[in-house]
C-alpha cells in the first residue's frame, strides 16, 4: 500500500460514488438506486446499478462491480495509488509524498522489479531507436513500412543495437542483477558469451497491459532471417494466454467493435489507418482467454486474419473459440492481399471499411471454407458436405438462430431443408452423448468441483454476515476468518470480524478498498452485492443461514484434520473441535 488505510478510507468516503460515476457515466434514478447501461460490456437496457447507500456499483449483467477506486482502475484505466491520487484533490485530501526510495522499491517485490526492467528494456530501445547514428538502420526499415514519427511513438517502438551485451550493461547500471534479466527473458547466459540478449539488431515492439505496463518484446529481423518475430518467453508478469497486442488502445476506442488480426504490423498499420480497435493475439492462437477479454467490451469481432491457408485455418478456429463466447465473428475478406497491413498500404482505409461492411458472416464462412474440400458433382462428396453443414449446425444451441441459418444455406445449396433439419437432430443426439460422455468423465476431477463449491458456500455465509445486522453477535463463538479456506475470503472476514468486536459499523465499500486489485475488488464487493436467493420466510433464512455455517465449519474441520490429524498432540484440539461443531448443530438463530 502507497498510502495509509485511513487516508484512503476518507477520500472514499468523501466522494460520493453517484457524483463521482456522473462525470463518466450518466446515470437515471430509478427507486432509491441509480442505472445506466453497462459501460463495461455492450448492452441495450440498462443493468448497471449504482447504490447510494452502500457506496458501490454492480452490473447484474456482466457482474463488474466495485467502489469509486474500482470504478476508475476499470474505466480509466487506473492504478489503484493513481485512482487515489485522482480523487484526493477532490476530496480535499492532502496526500504524503508517494515513498520512491530505493528501499521501498526493493520491498516492492519481484513483479514489480520485473516491470520496471522491462520499461527501462523499452526506453532504451526508444533511446536507441531515435539517436540519428545507431537507431539509423532500424528507422529506415519502419519508414519503408510506411510507418509516421507519430505512430512510432504511439507504439514506443524501438531498435536493439547488433552489439548483444549491450542492454545488460545497461540494466546492470541501472541496479539489475543478472538473475532479474534472465527472469525477464531480456538476457540468457551461455558459457562462451557469458550474459547477452536474444534481441539484437532487431526492431523492438514492447508489448504493453490494460495498464500500459511493459510485459515484454516482440522483436523483427530487418529484412530476412529465423526467427522472423522473436518474443519473449513467458514470466512472472507477461501472460500469453490473456493479452493481446494492441488492446491498451483499442479498449479505449468505444467503438462497438474489435478487429482481431494476427501479427504485430497489422495491428500497428490499422491503428495508423484510423482503426484503433485492431488487437492480435501474441505469437500464439487465439485462446478463449482473449474471448473472454474481448467480450467485456464487445460482442462484435472481425477476424482479419491472413488469406493463405495457414490464415484461414486459424481463423476456423478463433471462430469456434468466439461462438463459445457468444462473441459473434464476421470474416474480412483481404483479397487479393495476404494480410490488412497490406490490403491497407495498397487500397487504403477506405476500401477496408467497406469491406469491413461486406464482412462474412461466420457461419457462412465455416460453410463456404468447409465446401472447397469437396467436389459437388460426385454424389457421395455432396452428401458428406451437407452431413458436415449439419454438423456445425447442431453445435448451435439458440433455435432461433439455428433455423435462420439452415434456411440459409438449404436455399443456398439447394437442399431440401427438411431433410437438413433431420441430419441436424441427428447429429444433435451425437454431440449430447459426447457431452454427457465428458461431463461424467470430469466427475471424477472431483476435487476441482468440490473446491467451487466449497467457495461458493463461503461467499454465501460471508454474504449473509454482511447484509444481516446482529448475526455475527450470534455466532461469534464459533466462527474464526482461519475458517474460510479461501484467501481472498479469509482476508475480507478477518478485516469485517475486526471492525464488528470493535463496534464499528459494517462499512462494504471500505473494505473494498483495502484491495489494490481491481479484480479481486470486484470479486470482494460482489459479495455485499450478490442477492441471497429470494426466501421471504423468515424461518427459512435462519435455517439456510445455519446450513451454510455448519458446512463451512465442517470443511474447515476436516481441512484441518488433514494438516493436523496425525498429529498426537492436537488430540485435545480434535475433541475440542469436535464439541463446538456438535454445538453448532443446537444453537438457535433469529434474524
Ligand atoms: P506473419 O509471418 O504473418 O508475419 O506472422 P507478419 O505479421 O505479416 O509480419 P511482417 O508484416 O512480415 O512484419 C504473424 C504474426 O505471428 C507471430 C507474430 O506475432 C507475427 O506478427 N510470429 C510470426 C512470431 O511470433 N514469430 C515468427 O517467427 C513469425
Ligand atoms: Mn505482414
Amino acid at each position: 500500500m502507497y498510502y495509509p488505510d485511513e487516508l484512503v478510507e476518507e477520500i472514499r468516503s468523501r466522494c460520493d460514488i453517484v457524483d463521482t460515476l456522473s462525470q463518466f457515466i450518466s446515470l437515471q434514478k430509478k427507486g432509491s438506486n441509480y442505472v445506466c447501461c453497462c459501460p463495461f460490456h455492450n448492452e441495450k437496457t440498462p443493468s448497471f446499478h449504482v447504490s447510494r447507500n452502500k457506496q458501490m456499483y454492480k452490473c447484474f449483467g456482466c457482474g463488474e462491480g466495485g467502489n469509486v477506486f474500482t470504478f476508475l482502475q476499470k474505466y480509466e484505466n487506473m492504478t489503484f495509488p493513481e485512482a487515489v491520487e485522482y480523487l484526493a484533490p477532490i476530496a480535499g485530501v492532502t496526500l504524503p509524498e508517494r515513498d520512491n526510495s530505493k528501499e521501498a522499491r526493493e520491498k516492492a517485490g519481484k513483479k514489480a522489479r520485473m516491470y520496471e526492467l522491462n520499461k527501462d528494456a523499452a526506453n532504451y530501445f526508444y533511446k536507441v531507436l531515435w539517436d540519428e547514428n545507431r537507431g539509423k538502420l532500424g528507422m529506415q526499415y519502419l519508414k519503408k513500412r510506411g510507418l509516421t514519427d507519430e505512430t512510432i511513438k504511439h507504439f514506443a517502438l524501438g531498435f536493439a543495437p547488433t552489439d548483444s551485451r549491450e542492454i545488460v550493461r545497461y540494466l546492470r547500471s541501472r541496479g539489475y542483477s543478472d538473475e532479474e534479466m534472465i527472469a525477464s527473458g531480456i538476457a540468457n547466459y551461455s558459457e562462451k558469451y557469458g550474459l547477452s540478449s536474444p534481441f539484437w539488431n532487431r526492431v523492438m515492439f514492447p508489448i504493453l497491459d490494460e495498464q500500459s505496463k511493459v510485459l515484454g518484446f516482440g522483436g523483427r529481423v530487418m529484412g530476412d532471417g529465423e526467427p522472423k518475430y522473436l518474443n519473449s518467453p513467458e514470466t512472472d508478469v507477461f501472460n500469453k494466454r490473456q493479452n493481446l497486442y494492441g488492446f491498451v488502445f483499442a479498449k479505449k476506442s468505444r467503438k462497438s467493435r474489435f478487429i482481431l488480426c494476427e501479427g504485430y504490423m497489422d495491428v500497428i498499420s490499422l491503428h495508423q489507418a484510423g482503426f484503433n480497435e485492431a488487437v492480435a493475439a501474441l505469437g500464439t492462437a487465439f485462446t478463449s482467454e482473449h474471448a473472454r477479454i474481448l467480450k467485456r467490451y464487445s460482442p462484435d469481432v472481425y477476424l482479419s486474419f491472413d488469406s493463405d491457408g495457414a490464415g484461414v485455418k486459424a481463423a476456423m478456429r478463433a471462430i469456434e473459440i468466439l461462438r463459445q463466447k457468444e462473441v459473434t465473428g464476421r470474416i474480412i475478406n483481404m483479397q487479393p492481399y495476404k494480410d490488412p497491413d497490406e490490403f491497407i498500404k495498397n487500397l487504403g482505409a477506405e476500401e477496408y471499411e467497406k469491406r469491413m461492411e461486406s464482412a462474412e458472416d461466420s457461419f457462412l464462412f465455416q460453410v463456404h471454407t468447409t465446401q472447397k474440400k469437396y467436389n459437388l458433382d460426385d454424389y457421395a462428396e455432396l452428401t458428406k458436405f451437407h452431413h458436415e453443414i449439419a454438423a456445425f449446425l447442431a453445435q448451435m444451441d439458440d433455435p432461433l438462430l439455428r433455423d435462420n441459418y439452415l434456411n440459409a444455406v438449404a436455399r443456398e445449396y439447394g437442399i431440401n431443408s427438411e431433410h437438413l433439419r433431420q441430419a441436424v437432430s441427428k447429429e444433435a443426439m451425437v454431440l449430447a452423448n459426447i457431452r454427457q460422455r465428458e461431463e461424467s468423465r470430469s466427475a471424477d476431477g472431483k476435487k476441482v468441483s468440490k473446491e467451487d463449491h466449497v467457495k461458493h458456500t463461503e461467499q454465501l455465509l460471508l454474504t449473509y454476515l454482511l447484509e444481516e445486522d446482529g448475526l455475527y453477535a450470534q455466532i461469534e463463538q464459533y466462527l474464526t476468518d482461519n475458517d474460510f479456506t479461501n484467501e481472498l475470503y479469509r482476508n475480507v472476514a478477518k478485516m469485517f470480524f475486526e471492525d464488528l468486536r470493535a463496534g464499528n459499523k459494517p462499512n462494504p465499500a471500505g473494505i473494498v478498498s483495502k484491495f489494490e486489485d481491481a479484480d479481486e475488488q470486484s470479486e470482494v464487493s460482489a459479495l455485499f452485492t450478490t442477492r441471497i436467493e429470494e426466501l421471504t420466510d423468515k424461518r427459512d433464512r435462519e435455517k439456510a443461514f445455519l446450513d451454510i455455517l455448519l458446512k463451512v465449519k465442517q470443511n474447515s474441520f476436516e481441512k484441518w484434520k488433514a494438516e493436523n490429524g496425525n498429529d498426537i498432540s492436537a488430540l485435545n484440539e480434535e475433541i475440542e473441535r469436535k464439541k463446538s461443531l456438535e454445538e453448532l448443530k443446537r444453537i438457535n438463530i433469529r434474524l
